[in-house]
């Protein structure tokens, strides 16, 4: 899975574990949604490219840098919106886009609802985040979604990946680069990831 890099931490591995765990509530799970966001960006960011620039210290002139590639951050709603601001932390000039997706609990594919993206979408790099990727449905269809609006530089950022999701999105567009916290054993019947940390936007979010 040449496409695929877990993100090997052990502060992510602590908070992955709170957020497993079935008896954390939904406040903490959206606290410690956010931190693991940033410990993540951190790592995702490690490539971006920077360009030199001239800046005067109070003691004389050097060189520093800037950002070469503006970046923007697209969260699958709804639970990626709960990693959006510990990406914004790091990258606070960061545009931010949104689409909208659901799993049809029956067929397991994704229904579009709401989409809505910054203008440079065409020359940006985007930062694609979900903290599920379970059958892939979703993430390919936010990918192939942004491609069609002018995206040509995505990278996938989730906190939990099923082997059927990284197959299914780097067959889908190999192009992506993915970002993953942990790789899980597999899906269930249901589509569910296990072991995983059950309904992402039901645990933030307090619904169900
Ligand atoms: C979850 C999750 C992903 C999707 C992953 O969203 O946030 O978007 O499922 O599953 P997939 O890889 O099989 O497509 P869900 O459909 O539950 O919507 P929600 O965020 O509104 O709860
Ligand atoms: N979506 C989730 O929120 N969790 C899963 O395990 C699978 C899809």
């Amino acid at each position: 899975m040449n496409n695929l890099t877990i993100i090997d931490h052990p502060l992510i591995k602590r908070d992955l574990s709170i957020l497993r765990d079935r008896n954390t509530n939904n406040h903490l799970f959206r606290t410690v949604l956010k931190r693991v966001a940033s410990i993540m960006a951190l790592e995702v960011t490690r490539s971006l490219k920077l360009r030199e620039q001239k800046i005067r210290t109070p003691l004389e002139d050097t060189t520093g840098h800037v950002l070469a590639e503006d970046v923007i951050i697209v969260p699958v709603l709804r639970a990626g919106l709960g990693l959006v601001d510990g990406f914004l932390d790091f990258l606070p000039d960061a545009k931010v886009g949104h689409v909208g997706l659901y799993r049809d609990e029956r067929t397991l594919e994704p229904v579009d609802y709401y989409s809505m993206f910054p203008t440079t979408l065409n020359k940006s790099l985007i930062l694609l985040l979900d903290p599920m990727l379970a059958t892939g449905g979703s993430g390919a269809a936010a990918i192939t979604f942004l491609k069609k609006k002018g995206a040509r530089h995505t990278q996938f950022v989730t906190l939990v990946a099923a082997p059927e999701g990284v197959q299914r999105l780097t067959t889908t567009h190999p192009d992506v680069h993915i970002f993953s916290a942990v790789l899980d054993r597999q899906l269930n019947a249901q589509g569910y990831i296990l072991p995983g940390l059950g309904d992402a936007g039901d645990r933030m979010f307090g619904t169900k």
